[in-house]
Parts: C-alpha cells; sequence; structure tokens
C-alpha cells in the first residue's frame, strides 16, 4: 500500500515501481548512479562527509549517527569490514525483510558506497537463521546479478575499488542483533556480546576496524548520495531528518509497514497509515520499539515519532516497531510474554539477565495463574530494580521499562489479579536473595 504522506518512497520503493527488485528496473530507475557518481566524483572521505552533512541515524535501534560512525573507522589498520546488520529479532520490527525482500540493489548499493567510503574491500550481510529462504534466493540473486554487471567484484565500474560481499545466515538468536554478539556469531563462535571498548569501530570483525550499520540505515545512502544532503533533509526534523519505515503491529485494522518522515504523530501512524483501532476501540497501549520499550499510555497519542520527542516522551523510538494495545488487551498478559521472549532470548552471560528473567516470567506465572499476591507485585518491581544497569548488555536493561511502565499504567489489572496474602501460598522470599 502506498503510504499516504509521501509522494514517494525513498526505502520501499517497490510500492511505486513495480520488478524494482530487478537489477535492470532498479538501474532503469537511477539504480547504482549514486555509486557511480562517488567512485568518478567524490573521494572516500566526501562520501563520509555528505552522510553527516545529512544527518542521518543508525534505524537499527540507538540512532546513532551513521556519518559521524563511519569517520571513526582509522584509515591506516586494514583489513577493514563492513558488516550489515539484518537480524531483525526485536518482536513486532519486519522493516528490513521487505528493503532485502523488495529492493535488494539499494541496499547493495548503500554497502558498496560504505565501503567504498571506509576503505572497506568485504562486506557481510548477517541475517537472523529464519530469513534463510530470502538469503538464498532474491538476496543471492541480487549478489550474483551485482557481481554480474561490476557493481560487485574486482575493480568496480573499472576504478581501483574492489568489494566482495557475502551472505551469513545466523541460527536465529535476538542477542546476535546486538552488535559484538553478531561479530562473534560470524566469527563461528558462541553468539554472546563482548565487553566494550574496544568498540568494533577499532576491533570488530577478526579484531580490526568494522562497521555495523542496520539495512534500513545503509539503504538511505544512496539517495543521500544521489541528491544530496539537502534534499534528504527535506523529510523529518532538523535532529532526526530524513523518512523511517515504521512497523505498525497489533490491535490495528491495517498493519504492516509505513514509510513516513521522522516527526510525525503516532495518532497519524495509527489512525490514517493503520486505519485506526479494531471496532474502533480506544487506544490504551502503545509499545513503539517492540518488547524493548517503556509503555507508553494511549494519551501519548500526539507525540511526534522522531528520536528526541520519543525519549522526551518517556520512551524511545528504537528500530519503530509500533505495537498497539486497545482498551480490550490483557496487559498482564502483554507483559508475560514480553518476558516470557526474553527469559527464551537472555544469552546467559551474565546473571542480572539471565537469573532475573527467569524470576521475573515465574512470577508472571503465578498471577496470571491467580496464585499470585500484592507482594509478587512488589517482587515484580524488586526484580527490575536489581537488574537496572547491572546488566552486562542492552538485553537485559531491555527489560525493565517495559515491566516498570506497565506495572505504572495497568497497576489496578495487576491488583485485579493478586489474591490476599493469607489465601495464598507464600512468596518466596529467596526470589530477592538470589538476585542479590
Ligand atoms: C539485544 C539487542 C538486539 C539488537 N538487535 C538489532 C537488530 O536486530 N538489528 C539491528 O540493526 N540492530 C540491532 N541492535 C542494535 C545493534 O547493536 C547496533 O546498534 C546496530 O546494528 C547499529 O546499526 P545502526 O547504527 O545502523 O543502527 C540490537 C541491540 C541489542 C542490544
Amino acid at each position: 500500500m502506498k503510504s499516504k504522506l509521501l509522494d514517494q518512497h525513498v526505502l520501499l520503493r517497490h510500492r511505486d515501481v513495480d520488478n524494482i527488485h530487478r537489477l535492470d528496473v532498479y538501474l532503469a530507475h537511477g539504480g547504482y548512479e549514486a555509486l557511480k557518481k562517488a567512485l568518478n566524483q567524490m573521494q572516500p572521505g566526501e562520501v563520509t562527509d555528505e552522510v553527516k552533512a545529512s544527518g542521518l541515524r543508525g534505524r537499527g535501534g540507538a540512532g546513532f549517527p551513521t556519518g559521524v560512525k563511519w569517520g571513526f573507522i582509522p584509515k591506516d589498520i586494514s583489513p577493514r569490514y563492513v558488516v550489515v546488520n539484518a537480524d531483525e529479532s526485536e518482536p513486532g520490527t519486519f522493516k528490513d525483510r521487505e528493503i532485502m525482500e523488495s529492493n535488494p540493489h539499494q541496499l547493495i548499493e548503500g554497502i558498496a558506497l560504505c565501503a567504498y567510503a571506509v576503505g572497506a574491500e568485504t562486506a557481510y550481510i548477517y541475517g537472523r537463521g529464519e530469513f534463510r529462504t530470502l538469503f538464498t534466493t532474491t538476496l543471492q540473486q541480487a549478489v550474483d546479478e551485482a557481481y554480474a554487471k561490476g557493481f560487485l567484484g574486482q575493480n568496480i565500474l573499472d576504478t581501483d575499488f574492489s568489494l566482495d560481499l557475502y551472505l551469513h545466515l545466523g541460527a536465529g538468536a535476538y542477542i546476535c542483533g546486538e552488535e559484538t554478539a553478531l561479530l562473534n556469531s560470524l566469527e563461528g563462535w558462541l553468539g554472546q556480546p563482548r565487553s566494550r571498548p574496544p568498540f568494533p569501530a577499532v576491533a570488530g570483525l577478526y579484531a580490526k576496524p568494522t562497521v555495523i550499520n542496520n539495512v534500513e540505515t545503509l539503504a538511505n545512502v544512496p539517495p543521500i548520495i544521489a541528491h544530496g544532503a539537502d534534499w534528504y533533509r527535506q523529510f523529518g526534523t532538523d535532529k532526526s531528518p530524513g523518512t523511517k519505515i515504521f512497523c505498525l503491529s497489533g490491535r490495528v485494522n491495517q498493519p504492516g509497514n509505513y514509510e513516513l518522515p521522522l516527526g510525525m504523530p503516532i495518532r497519524t501512524l495509527i489512525e490514517e497509515c493503520g486505519d485506526g483501532i479494531i471496532g474502533g476501540k480506544a487506544v490504551k497501549g502503545i509499545l513503539p520499539a517492540g518488547a524493548s520499550s517503556a509503555i507508553m499510555g494511549g494519551d501519548k497519542l500526539d507525540t511526534p515519532m522522531d528520536y528526541e520527542s520519543m525519549a522526551g516522551a518517556g520512551s524511545m523510538l528504537g528500530s519503530a516497531s509500533f505495537i498497539i494495545l486497545d482498551e480490550t488487551s490483557d496487559a498482564v498478559w502483554a507483559a508475560e510474554k514480553n518476558i516470557k521472549f526474553f527469559k527464551h532470548e537472555s544469552c546467559g552471560k551474565c546473571s542480572p539477565c539471565r537469573e532475573g528473567t527467569h524470576w521475573l516470567a515465574g512470577v508472571y506465572r503465578k498471577l496470571r495463574e491467580g496464585r499470585g499476591s500484592k507482594q509478587d507485585i512488589e517482587l515484580l518491581n524488586t526484580i527490575i530494580d536489581q537488574m537496572e544497569g547491572n546488566c552486562f548488555c542492552l538485553l537485559g536493561e531491555f527489560v525493565v521499562p517495559g515491566v516498570r511502565t506497565s506495572l505504572e499504567l495497568f497497576k489496578d489489572e495487576y491488583e485485579s489479579l493478586a489474591r490476599e496474602e493469607n489465601e495464598v501460598e507464600k512468596p518466596a522470599q529467596n526470589l530477592v536473595h538470589a538476585l542479590l
């Protein structure tokens, strides 16, 4: 479906141009012109400068400025690598998949531009294991076509620039979206996070300088180089320029991916793009960054969807996977579902995350089965307090805001599940001690 709010898509171009996944069609619509321009008219540093000037921010979640990240890559250490994060494991996120399936050459061109800018000759796209079909058909075909026409391989477009691009599948683990766990997995080790520093820009893949960017981030680069930073800045806000793919799911009439300029209100996404809530019900809660986000109440519908405004409203934009709860949704059920996910996906490296998600899941289950007391609600708070700031990586930290805001916003629902103290078996105090 064509977004009602953009004349033409920047990323989801297959919605305007049929078969743009084919190289001939992509070329007929300006494909690889940005790469030609960069290789023939720009020094590598100028490509980085243009991306910096565009204000493009990483679309994998953290929103770090992309050009600044490229600028960190030391030029005196070789080899250098580009790694594309196509893990896309956050619940409710399905945007990178659509880009790779429907507009893969724009991603490949973005990778080539990034590699040229940082002086890398090898790049990898790391995908979650569930992307096997995509990686072995459409995406591999696009890579093969790009090699055949000289957009990848040796002496690209008869210049000194060479680039090999490999597709690599993980086994399907949320933690492998975390960039250092991804690098471990790509190297063949267990997918667990590394301590930082050193950061991947200095010591990444095989301890060499490595740029890691999300699929959507890199798909933005060809239009930026083709049309310039000023053109890109016509979309979005001053601090959050450009367009973004918003993944909309939950209790809406039309779930799906919608590409909008950053800074549009949440209401626009739900009401105009998603055609409102099923049965005309009221919005009860918004999870703007999938399971990892602080939940926003239904009174926050006018919050602009950009990095600053979402943080100002007490949550985050993250990868912009908006899961919508309506007045009929069971908030405790939804929170338990997220906790089960995190418990399953905790990599086990650190005890606050491994044990914390385990105990949270246990207490949620107890409450939902009618065996919990008010003390168990307190216990949920105690567990997240002890997890916060103590986890080795952000996976465990992501658990905290969802539980905390769920407890705050939907206190009545939790309390309605809690039985009186003398009606239930005594909550085990040693749950708390186990986390100390
Ligand atoms: C637990 C966890 C899961 C993550 N999953 C993804 C993911 O699936 N895709 C992604 O691009 N970034 C993910 N990230 C963020 C990456 O670590 C990293 O910031 C990102 O790939 C950088 O690319 P960008 O600057 O283009 O956003 C995850 C982070 C954490 C802590």
